[in-house]
C-alpha cells in the first residue's frame, strides 16, 4: 500500500510499488488528464507536480513518491482559471491538445518558483515534445501567465470551452438514454 496525497485527497494505492505514478493516476484514480506518450521520460505528456516540482510521472514509481503531494491537471485550479490556463486560452496555444496538460503543469511549476522567467528559462522548463508547432506562442503565453500571476496584467474573461450536459445528452440520445423495453 502506497500513501500519497493527490489533488489534496489522501489516497492509498493498493498497487505494486514499482507501478509508474502515471499509471496509478490514470488507471486507479481515473485522472486521465495525465497523458502517456513515450513512457520513457522524453515527451513530457505525463508531467504532474510533485511537492512543487514538475515531474514526468512515467519515470517515477509509487515507491519513489510515497508520502508526496501530487497535483495533476485536474487539481491545478478549481475553475480552469490558473494563470497558465488563462494565458493559454487567450492565446489559443492548444492545437491537438494531447500534450497540453503536461505543458501546463510544467509552466505552472515554473511560474510558481520564478516570478519573471526569461525566454530561455521558459524553453528549458517547458521542454516538451509537441508536433503541432505551438512553441512560438507557447513561450509568449508562459511569459504572459507569469505577468498574470504577478498581477502585472489582466485578461478579459474568455468563454471557457466545455460541454453542456443537456446539449450533449440531446445530441447523442442513444448513448445516454436508457434502452426502452419492448
Ligand atoms: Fe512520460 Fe513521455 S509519457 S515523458
Amino acid at each position: 500500500m502506497t500513501r500519497l496525497t493527490v489533488n489534496n485527497q489522501p489516497i492509498r494505492y493498493a498497487l505494486a510499488p514499482d507501478t509508474p505514478l502515471a499509471h496509478a493516476l490514470r488507471d486507479a484514480s481515473n485522472l486521465t488528464g495525465t497523458k502517456i506518450g513515450c513512457s520513457n521520460g522524453e515527451c513530457g505528456a505525463c508531467t504532474v507536480d510533485i511537492d512543487g516540482r514538475a515531474v514526468r510521472s512515467c519515470t517515477v514509481t509509487l515507491a519513489m513518491v510515497e508520502g508526496s503531494f501530487v497535483t495533476t491537471i485536474e487539481g491545478l485550479a478549481r475553475d480552469r482559471d490558473h494563470p497558465v490556463q488563462q494565458a493559454f486560452l487567450a492565446a489559443n496555444v492548444s492545437q491537438c491538445g494531447f500534450c497540453i496538460p503536461g505543458i501546463v503543469m510544467s509552466a505552472a511549476a515554473l511560474i510558481g518558483r520564478e516570478r519573471d522567467p526569461g525566454d530561455d528559462a521558459i524553453r528549458r522548463a517547458v521542454d516538451h515534445h509537441c508536433r503541432c508547432g505551438i512553441q512560438p506562442r507557447l513561450v509568449d503565453a508562459v511569459r504572459r501567465a507569469a505577468a498574470l500571476a504577478r498581477g502585472d496584467e489582466r485578461i478579459a474573461p474568455v468563454a471557457r470551452p466545455g460541454i453542456d450536459a443537456e446539449e450533449a445528452a440531446a445530441a447523442v440520445p442513444a448513448l445516454v438514454a436508457p434502452a426502452k423495453a419492448d
